[in-house]
């Protein structure tokens, strides 16, 4: 099948973030299993692919079942290699994998939403167009942005507004949402923010409701929970001396990846002041370097998505 031209525009555009220093830590050799439990467009795919030098096993993950084309073009071009897309939650997939002894020697998780379901405004992930609230990443899923903005609880949404977004102004949005709902497309979203914050917040530190959007787009995916739930079962599903790599694009996301390659590489769980150890727990893997990679300044000028990348890399004990 041929990948329809806008679509091939699109993968070509795509730029995979932190491509080359991902490559260099997985360092995937020929014969290996890869695990990218976000294929995306395939932009790291096809990078790591090349490093399997035509021997080797490559299981493309993704939820949203639009990146079937991409998958489809890196196929043909990987031939000689096994490949496989199993369309799905990462952190499900990657259990399922592990049950069913799948050792990996690479397993890549970059976070987040692709720039191809970014460029796709029916989407409802930006705030740039007016279209319907929807933010899912797999459309077959029930719960859409709107659902949340309509039938959540101002609490809720204060919650939400604060804990995904970090938003400073979360309950006064939540009301002002609670006075004008039903808000269906996201100008009337971008609106009740707007009307919700003091004028001075409106101008600084980009577009008022980008806060909100994220924060929309974390619950709606339950981004966080995946990825606590993903992180575990990598490690489950890699050979020990296997590699893990997770890119994160905000605090959140990488405060849980520190915090399980920190807990990780202590493996005992004894209490801090117990004065021996008594668990007897292992290290269950070793984190590569202490402070996570960031692109450099020529990355971030030529592709400002990587402007908040943040990647961290362990190896399985
Ligand atoms: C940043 S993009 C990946 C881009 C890809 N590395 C590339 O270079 O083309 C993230 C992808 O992961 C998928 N994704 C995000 N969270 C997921 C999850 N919990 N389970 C499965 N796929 C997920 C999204 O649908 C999206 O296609």
């Amino acid at each position: 099948m041929m990948l329809p031209s806008v679509l091939q525009r699109r993968a070509i555009d795509h730029q995979p973030v932190l491509a080359e220093e991902v490559r260099r830590l997985l360092a995937v050799r020929p014969g290996e299993t890869v695990v990218d439990c976000t294929f995306g467009a395939g932009g790291h795919a096809k990078l790591l692919a090349a490093d399997l030098n035509g021997r080797g096993r490559y299981i493309a993950i993704d939820r949203d079942p639009s990146v079937r084309p991409y998958f489809e073009s890196f196929k043909r071009r990987y031939g000689s290699l096994q490949t496989r897309l199993l369309r799905g939650e990462f952190s499900l997939v990657l259990e399922q994998l592990a049950t069913n002894g799948v050792e990996a020697d690479a397993i890549l998780l970059d976070l987040g939403v692709s720039s191809m379901q970014l460029d796709h405004p029916e989407r409802g992930f930006s705030y740039a167009t007016d279209v319907p609230l929807d933010m899912r990443m797999d459309r077959s899923a029930e719960l859409t942005a709107a659902d949340l903005v309509n039938e959540a609880s101002e609490r809720d949404l204060t919650d939400i507004f604060k804990r995904y977004g970090e938003e400073r102004y979360a309950r006064q949005i939540a009301r002002m949402i609670g006075r004008r709902r039903p808000l269906n497309s996201s100008f009337e979203l971008v609106d009740a923010v707007k009307a919700a914050i003091p004028a001075p917040a409106r101008f600084g530190d980009g577009h008022p409701a980008k806060r909100v959007f994220q924060a929309l787009r974390i619950a709606v995916n339950d981004e966080l929970g995946a990825l606590e739930r993903a992180l575990p079962a990598a490690l489950e599903a890699l050979r020990p001396g296997g590699r893990l790599a997770v890119i994160s694009f905000h605090s959140l996301e990488d405060r849980i990846v520190k915090t399980f390659m920190r807990d990780g590489e202590r493996g005992c769980t004894c209490p801090p002041d117990f004065p021996i150890c008594v668990c007897g727990n292992e290290p269950l893997l070793r984190a590569v370097s202490r402070r996570p990679l960031r692109p450099s300044d020529d990355e971030v000028a030529q592709n400002p998505r990587a402007t908040s990348a943040k990647l961290r890399v362990a190896v399985k004990a």
